[in-house]
């Protein structure tokens, strides 16, 4: 398969002009905090989504992507302002964003690649910040790194329709090598923490289930609401101000009132607000953890972040309950959990490196034993944890 920069030459017979690069993250706990205005910790990986890119004087944007097969086309004062139902639309809205701040005079004619497959890695956010660093360089823009994760959540949220929070975006631009991101989407304030130097050295493994997805935007908003809902529904029986529904939060409502209440609440509001709370808890807990480089810890709370995400969210596909369960069994992982939403793509594992052979073996085995079909779809990718987003004027080999 053709790099994106080896694809632009062929279709522009031209060198790009610079390089965007955004990486995937992983959060391996904090899942479901964002939205409701929790804590996360979270990482880079080396993996990412790359953009080879020339300005267009003309004001007009062209992409094309090497995942997808439509190539999308608009003027950068000419934004369909509703989303148009493909791949393109996080960049469409994208340019309205930045259009809405700042005034932009070029274009850019763009190729599009991700090198892993797609599902629970965040590539959504990646593409849209990958191509926000593009538009800006081409418009000799530089917004903030908060103004940057502002406008790719403003994206989601209001030109895709994902009530989704600020975790993505947060750990593909804070994150640094070998330091684990510890950020609360309330007050915006967030910390690295460094590697201890006496923690055990881990390999990151994506277990990619062989089925692609991207967000099921309606399963992840229902949720989402529902946990507004028991907020509301929670600070309503402790007479607490209660505001605006849209506008109310978890993270509004002390754990007491949560503890005192909580047998009120329907089941399924009472199952997300149990995870909400509890991974709050771990969150605390796992940047603690880190901080004295404890990784069991660290990754025990990973695979209890995993099994509350399942009982309590009620998430995941059959496949990524599998693999779930397969990591717990095996030897050499210090936790994981599904990567993202839980709806299919992949679970991530933080692993002792003396043992990355032995746990693709065994698990590739008992994976396709009880997925047989999915063969030849189903892969692990060995990742380490990297800096967050980095514009490049030159052009770095891409791969
Ligand atoms: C998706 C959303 C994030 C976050 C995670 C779950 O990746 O985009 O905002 O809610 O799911 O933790």
């Amino acid at each position: 398969m053709l790099t994106c920069e080896q694809k632009f030459q062929e279709l522009y017979h031209k060198e790009p002009e610079g390089i965007s690069f955004c990486p995937y993250r992983i959060c391996p706990i904090g899942a479901h905090s964002d939205h409701n205005l929790g804590k996360i910790t979270g990482l880079a990986i080396n993996k990412g989504i790359h953009i080879a890119y020339r300005p267009k004087e003309n004001g007009v944007v062209e992409l094309c992507s090497l995942q997808f097969d439509k190539r999308a086309q608009w003027h950068i004062a000419q934004v369909p302002a509703q989303r148009q139902g493909d791949w393109a639309d996080y960049l469409r809205g994208a340019t309205l964003e930045l259009a809405r701040r700042y005034p932009l005079r070029r274009g850019m004619s763009g190729v599009i690649e991700g090198t892993l497959p797609i599902g629970g890695l965040s590539s959504s956010a990646a593409v849209t910040l990958a191509f926000l660093g593009a538009l800006c360089r081409v418009n000799s823009l530089t917004p903030s790194a908060l103004e940057l994760i502002q406008m790719a959540v403003s994206v989601e949220n209001n030109y895709v329709g994902v009530s989704s929070g600020k975790l993505d975006q947060s750990c593909e631009i804070y994150s640094k090598r070998n330091h684990l991101l510890y950020l609360d989407t309330r007050t915006d304030e967030y910390e690295l923490i460094p590697t201890h130097p006496q923690m055990p050295d881990y390999d990151i493994l994506i277990l990619f289930s062989g089925v692609e997805r991207t967000l099921a935007g309606s399963a992840f908003n229902m949720r989402v609401d529902e946990c507004r809902s028991a907020a509301y529904a929670l600070k309503a029986y402790a007479g607490l101000p209660y505001g605006k529904f849209a506008e109310t939060n978890l993270r509004e409502v002390p754990r007491e009132v949560y503890e005192q209440y909580k047998d009120r609440l329907p089941d399924t509001w009472r199952r997300r607000a149990e995870h909400w709370f509890t991974e709050y808890a771990r969150v605390e807990a796992g940047a603690e953890a880190w901080r004295q480089g404890d990784l069991e810890t660290y990754g025990r709370l990973s695979f209890e972040s995993g099994w509350s995400s399942i009982n309590n969210w009620e998430t995941g596909s059959p496949e990524l309950k599998a693999l779930y369960d397969i990591m717990l069994h095996t030897n050499g992982i210090y936790g994981g959990r599904f990567s993202g939403a839980g709806f299919k793509g992949c679970c991530m594992a933080l692993a002792n490196p003396n043992y990355t052979e032995e746990i693709t073996h065994k698990i590739t085995h008992e994976y396709l034993r009880t997925f047989p079909n999915l063969e030849g779809k189903f892969s692990i990718h060995v990742c380490h944890s990297a800096d967050g987003i980095s514009l490049s004027p030159s052009i770095p080999s891409v791969g």
